[in-house]
């Protein structure tokens, strides 16, 4: 079986929202140097992904070479550096003959790739979907991940097929993630084609939550906070939403530039403790009326997360009522909102606030002995 390394929702930074193919070992020097220093490593981020474009070639013996020009030092040295911070280090690659940049893909040098892999000392791998011609994804993703065991290293493998064939049926034995959808833009609501909004893809994944668990988790993309291309109210939902879905958490942003909300919205400890929980139970949208939900997700030891989410344009009063979370009304619980920190406590029956256009109210519930 997979080894066991990813118990809840990995959490690290990947380099394809922000700089898509404009990669190179100084920038992933760079973003690790940040994560180290910038609270996003205290906050439990740990990986360093680069997504497509390292790559260049193959070697007369098949050996897949990055390119010499924006990694003139070679993987493993950067492997070594992103390592020597306390992180972890990841690379991108492809089932199909070559990745959706065109870059040479796996197909057909799965063994060779992952040896190449555990040498360089890779510990993610993120196996992406393009040109695979009449290839089965469930048969392609499984000589991958037998691959990555057989490599004697221990790999996350991360599944970029973007929920096309059904992965919730085969891909949670085969990787520890794997995508629900296609790809995030920096937007909100964008419905068709892609790239897809934040509310297009909580729409799409949010029936999917009985198929993840700790191990196995639903991946609605990488996150775009710090982007630029939404308001704060919005990046706090986008956070809130995706901890609420028990999401990996993988930064997309450039961490050695972080404005002052970014940094407070991606280290929200209390938001990433709903995300990580080790529970490992997703949560699930209870109520839908028009613009207004409610989500709720179960904690460890009998807690509960929730958030009362606006999609509509006016500031929205709205109410938790314990018969979402299925408490009795005279439940007495504590209350602590996790993004203005406040705490209620020894309250009953119900809890309500006045919830922002595209904002959420997110909240820990915390039953009283
Ligand atoms: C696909 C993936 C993206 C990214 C690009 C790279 O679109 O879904 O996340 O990896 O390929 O080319």
């Amino acid at each position: 079986p997979k080894p066991n390394i990813a118990p809840t929702p990995p959490m690290g930074w990947n380099s394809w929202n922000k700089f898509a193919c404009n990669v190179s070992e100084q920038l992933l020097r760079q973003q690790a140097d940040a994560m180290a220093a910038s609270g996003m490593k205290d906050a439990g981020y740990q990986y360093i992904v680069i997504d497509d474009c390292w790559q260049k070639s193959r070697d007369a013996d098949g050996n897949i070479q990055a390119d010499p020009e924006r990694f003139p030092s070679g993987i493993k040295a950067l492997a070594d550096y992103v390592h020597s911070k306390g992180l972890k280090f990841g690379l991108y690659s492809d089932a199909g003959a070559l990745t959706c940049a065109g870059r040479p893909g796996s197909a057909g040098h799965e063994f060779q790739d992952a040896r190449q892999y555990a040498k360089w000392g890779v510990d993610y791998l993120k196996y992406d979907w393009c040109h695979t011609g009449p290839r089965n994804p469930e048969a392609a993703y499984t000589i991958m991940a037998k691959a990555l065991r057989e490599s004697g290293r221990d790999i996350v493998l991360s599944i970029c097929e973007w929920g096309d064939h059904q992965p919730v049926r085969w891909a949670p034995p085969v990787g520890h993630l794997w995508r629900t959808t296609p790809d995030i833009g920096d937007l909100w609501d964008n419905k068709e084609p892609w790239p897809l909004g934040v509310v297009n893809i909580l729409d799409r994944q949010a029936e999917l939550w009985p198929y993840a668990s700790p191990n196995a988790w639903n991946d609605p993309d990488m996150l775009e906070v710090g982007n630029g291309g939404m308001t704060t109210t919005e990046y706090e939902s986008h956070f809130s939403l995706w901890a609420m879905m028990a999401a990996p958490l993988i930064a997309g942003n450039d961490m050695s530039r972080m404005d002052a909300d970014t940094a407070r919205i991606l280290t929200n400890k209390d938001v990433i403790a709903v995300d990580q929980d080790p529970l490992g139970k997703p949560g699930r949208r209870t109520v839908k009326e028009g613009d207004l939900e409610v989500w709720v997700r179960p904690l460890q030891g009998g807690e509960f997360a929730a958030v009362l989410f606006n999609r509509g344009k006016a500031p929205t009063d709205m109410k938790l009522t314990w018969g979402h979370l299925g408490l009795p009304a005279d439940c007495k619980v504590d209350v602590k909102d996790l993004w203005s920190k406040k705490v209620t406590k020894g309250v009953s029956g119900s809890y309500a606030g006045k919830v922002a256009p595209h904002g959420v109210i997110m909240v820990r519930i915390t039953p009283v002995r």
